[in-house]
């Protein structure tokens, strides 16, 4: 599975902001200006900043059930090769590995800091953007894009370079939530403290910015529609409900690390940051006790590379 680099390859340093294929709004005219490359100057929105957090509180919690799901529905073949794009940490790809005999896996991502992640958890990885993949084209027999897609303007191209990169017959997976980690009681308590401590319509623009398309891919159908439009017909589609347990200092935290969070640490002065945190964890606690108990839900989507294109 020799990589390519060069042309398609995304390495750090070597961004031209003129090529935004997934971003086709964009008026950059910087790397250093440009949120739409979030791997190439961290900020806010980037990952690079979460990685222990979102792999100590965010995998277990929300990401490592949906991978296990994944796998029952993709049914990895002994000796087949799976792609893990926007991978994070690479709960998926290394789920693959523990579970299903004889599978090769490789995971990319924009971030450096979740990648390394991957490699403690023995899955190789590059760093790629998703619409610009550093391999020979139809060599995976699975591509698996979990949570990934919402962060796109345009997932139509991704979803087109990413069907290049199966072989005919091969599958792609994709996810997104239904109903996210903050869409509960719980997270009605965090919002109505976040409104006393940052504008709400900044905060509602910022997130709409980094996550263009989450509202949009809530809806099953819309995320059907993706795989379809670039000539990938679904074979398996369904919500996956999944009810969630963890301490309230872990739910916190998990929300800490949430886009809107995120903004909120890079906008208000850390006493500020730390009073919020500080009043939001005893309006819940106060409320809810020191155990959160909730349901997410996920749209699973697997589409098939037809045999002739
Ligand atoms: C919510 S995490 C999901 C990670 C992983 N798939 C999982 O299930 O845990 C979203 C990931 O997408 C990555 N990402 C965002 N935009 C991307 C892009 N344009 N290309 C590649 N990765 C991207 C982020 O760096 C982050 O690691």
């Amino acid at each position: 599975m020799g990589a390519k680099g060069g042309a398609r390859g995304f390495l750090h340093g070597a961004f031209s902001p003129a090529a935004h294929p997934l971003r086709p709004n964009c008026d950059c005219q910087a790397a250093s200006d440009c949120m739409h490359f979030p791997g190439q100057n961290p900020g806010w929105w980037s990952y690079d900043g979460m990685a222990d957090q979102y792999e100590a509180v965010a995998v277990p919690h929300y990401f490592a059930p949906v991978a296990e799901q994944l796998i029952a529905d993709l049914q990895p073949a002994r000796g087949s090769r799976l792609l893990d794009v926007g991978a994070g940490t690479a709960i998926v790809g290394s789920t693959v590995l523990r579970k299903c005999k004889n599978v090769r896996v490789v995971a990319t991502d924009l971030s450096l800091m979740m990648l390394r992640k991957a490699k403690q958890r023995g899955v190789p990885s590059v760093v790629a953007d998703i619409g610009h993949q550093p391999f020979p084209s139809h060599c995976f027999d699975i591509v698996v894009a979990s949570f990934v897609l919402n962060h796109l303007d345009d997932c139509a191209i991704a979803i087109v370079e990413l069907g290049h990169m199966l072989r005919p017959a091969g599958q792609l997976a994709v996810t997104s939530w239904a109903r996210g980690p903050s869409e509960n009681a719980l997270g009605d308590v965090w919002n109505a403290i976040v409104s006393n401590w940052i504008d709400r319509e900044a905060l509602r623009m910022a997130v709409n910015e980094a996550l263009p398309s989450e509202a949009e891919l809530s809806e099953l159908a819309k995320l059907e529609a993706v795989l379809e439009d670039a000539g990938l017909p679904v074979t398996q589609s369904r919500v996956v409900e999944l009810p969630v347990q963890m301490t309230m200092a872990s739910y916190i935290e998990s929300r800490c690390i949430a886009m809107a969070s995120r903004f909120m640490m890079a906008e208000l002065p850390s006493y500020d940051w730390s009073a919020f945190r500080q009043e939001v964890t005893a309006a819940l606690v106060a409320r809810f006790g020191e155990s959160a108990v909730f349901g997410t839900k996920v749209n699973v989507v697997v589409a098939v590379r037809p045999m002739e294109v």
